[in-house]
C-alpha cells in the first residue's frame, strides 16, 4: 500500500462498517493498539493474511504451540550466536561520569540484532507451510539476515531493495545474493527504505498464498509490531540477567538507536512494566542535517519522526510521521541507510507520548563521531546507525542516566565503510584520521591509488 493510498485506507477503516481493520481506531485496550496508534489500516485484499498472521502469532509465538519457541531459541542460539555478550565498555567509562556497557548485537550472525526478528519470522512461514519469503531491506542488514534466515531453512527470498540504498550498501547486497535471494530495486520516490515496504506490501498483496512477508522492523499494521518486539525481546532479556551478573544490578538506563525502532523495542522489551520505571530508556534518532522540516517541497532533512512528526497512517498504523499539511508523507534523509525512514513503530512512539521512553536526536555530522570515536576508543567499527546512539554519550547527563548505561551496539560497521570514508573525506572532523590518501581523485582513479608509492593508508591515524 503507498502513503497516497492510505489516506481512504483510513477513512474507510474508520467506518465501523467496513468489515475489515477491526482493531483500527479502537480506544487502545485491544490488541494492536498503543494508545493512539497502531492497528490495522490494510487494504482489503490483505486482512486474510493478517488475520491468519494474527492466528499463528498467538499460537506459536505467545503461546509456544508445537514447541515453535523452543524450536527459534535453540536455532538463534546454535545458529545466530546467542546470547551476545554484555562488554564492559573501558575507555567509554573514562570518559564519561558513568559506566558504560555494550550490548553487542554486532556480534550476532550477520553482524547485526536483525537476526532475531529475520529468523522468527522465516520458522514461522515454515510452520505456516509457507514456500516463499519477501522482504524490504534499507540498510541491506535486514534483507541479509532474512537471506541468511532463509537459506537456514531452505525458503525462497526475494528483498525489495531502493536503488539509492543499493549504492550505499553494495557489500550487504552481494551477502543477500550469495545467500541465494533475488534482489529487487524499486525505482520509485527516493529509493529508500519507505519505497522498499510500499513495493514489498504489493508483492505480498498478490501472493499470499504461499508467501510470508518478513517486516523489517516494529512498524506495519498488527501483529507485525507486536511480533518483531517478541523476537527481539531475548536482547532485553539477556541485558537483565547479565547486568545481574555483571555489576548486581540494573541498568540505570538502556539507550538504543531509533529507525523504525526494532532494536530500541528489543532492548526495552524487559524494562517497560512500572516496577522497572527506575531504568531509564532512551531512544536515540536520526536528526540528519537538520531538525527544521521544508513543508512546501516535502522535505524532511532528517528522520526523527519521533521528536518532530504528526500523527498520521503508513504502511498500515497509525504512528508518528514526517508528513506535510495534507498527509504526504515527507522525504527523510539520514546518513545511515537503517535509520532513514519518515515513520516509526506505533508501540515505540506511544512510549514517547506516555514519556516512558525519552526521544533524542543526534545529526550526521555527529554520528559520523560517534563512528570514529567507538572505532578508536573501543577498536569496534559500529554501524552508522548505532554511532548514533554512541554521540548522544557525549551530551547525556550523569544525573539523568545515572551510573549505569547499557548501549544496544545494533550492528557492525563493515558495510559503512564506504560511506563513512565518503562521508568522512567531506568533512573536518577533529576525530578523523586524516583522510587525504583518500581524496576524490584517488577514489575515482585505482591505478592512480597504486601509485601512492607505498604511502601509509593509515597515515595520521595511529
Ligand atoms: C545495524 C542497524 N541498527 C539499527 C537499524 C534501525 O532499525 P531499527 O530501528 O528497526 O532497529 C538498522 C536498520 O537497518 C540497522 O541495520
Amino acid at each position: 500500500m503507498s502513503e497516497r493510498a492510505s489516506k481512504p485506507d483510513e477513512e474507510r477503516n474508520a467506518d465501523p462498517g467496513s468489515g475489515s481493520a477491526s482493531t483500527a481506531g479502537d480506544d487502545g485496550e485491544r490488541p494492536g493498539t498503543y494508545g493512539e496508534y497502531g492497528g490495522q489500516y490494510v487494504p482489503e485484499a490483505l486482512m486474510p493474511a493478517i488475520e491468519e498472521l494474527d492466528d499463528v502469532y498467538e499460537r506459536y509465538v505467545l503461546e509456544n504451540d508445537e514447541g515453535f519457541m523452543d524450536d527459534f531459541e535453540a536455532r538463534i542460539r546454535d545458529f545466530g550466536g546467542r546470547p551476545t555478550p554484555l562488554q564492559h565498555a573501558e575507555q567509554l567509562s573514562e570518559r564519561y561520569d558513568f559506566e558504560v556497557y555494550l550490548k553487542r548485537e554486532d556480534l550476532l550472525h550477520g553482524g547485526a540484532h536483525k537476526l532475531n526478528n529475520a529468523l522468527g519470522q522465516c520458522l514461522l512461514a515454515k510452520y505456516m507451510d509457507k514456500e516463499r519469503i519477501v522482504a524490504e531491506t534499507g540498510a541491506g542488514q535486514h534483507g541479509t539476515a532474512t537471506a541468511m534466515a532463509a537459506a537456514h531453512l531452505g525458503l525462497d527470498c526475494e528483498i525489495y531493495m531502493g536503488e539509492r540504498d543499493i549504492r550505499r550498501q553494495r557489500p550487504n547486497v552481494f551477502r543477500m545474493r550469495l545467500n541465494g535471494a533475488q534482489v529487487n530495486p524499486v525505482e520509485a520516490g527516493r529509493g529508500t527504505l519507505k519505497e522498499a515496504i510500499s513495493e514489498t506490501m504489493r508483492d505480498w498483496a498478490t501472493t499470499v498464498e504461499d508467501t510470508h512477508y518478513v517486516i523489517g522492523s516494529v512498524v506495519g499494521p498488527h501483529p507485525f509490531p507486536a511480533m518483531v518486539r517478541d523476537f527481539h525481546r531475548v536482547i532485553a532479556e539477556e541485558i537483565r540477567e547479565q547486568s545481574i551478573e555483571k555489576f548486581d544490578a540494573l541498568p540505570t538506563s538502556v539507550v538504543a538507536c531509533a529507525g523504525g525502532g526494532s532494536n530500541t523495542m528489543g532492548a526495552f522489551a524487559a524494562f517497560t512494566d512500572s516496577e522497572d520505571s527506575a531504568v531509564g530508556l532512551v531512544a536515540v534518532e536520526a536528526g540528519g542535517s537538520s531538525l527544521s522540516v521544508d513543508e512546501d517541497r516535502g522535505v524532511a532533512p532528517n528522520s526523527a519522526s519521533l521528536s518532530t512528526g504528526s500523527e498520521g497512517v503508513l504502511h498500515g498504523a497509525r504512528t508518528k510521521l514526517l508528513q506535510d499539511g495534507y498527509g504526504q508523507i515527507m522525504e527523510s534523509h539520514s546518513i545511515s541507510s537503517g535509520l532513514d525512514y519518515a515513520g516509526v513503530g506505533p508501540e515505540l512512539a506511544n512510549l514517547v507520548d506516555t514519556g516512558r521512553v525519552r526521544a533524542v536526536a543526534v545529526d550526521d555530522d555527529r554520528a559520523l563521531e560517534g563512528f570514529h570515536r567507538l572505532s578508536q576508543e573501543e577498536g569496534i567499527i559500529p554501524a552508522l546507525e548505532t554511532a548514533h546512539a554512541i554521540a548522544w554519550l557525549d551530551e547525556a547527563d550523569s544525573a539523568e542516566v545515572g551510573e549505569r548505561v547499557v548501549l544496544n551496539v545494533s550492528g557492525r560497521g563493515d558495510k559503512d565503510l564506504e560511506s563513512a570514508l565518503e562521508e568522512t573525506a567531506k568533512r573536518d572532523l577533529d576525530i578523523a584520521p586524516d583522510m587525504h590518501v583518500f581524496d576524490a581523485q584517488a577514489m575515482t582513479d585505482s591505478d592512480e591509488v597504486a601509485e601512492t608509492n607505498g604511502q601509509d593508508v593509515n597515515e595520521g591515524a595511529q
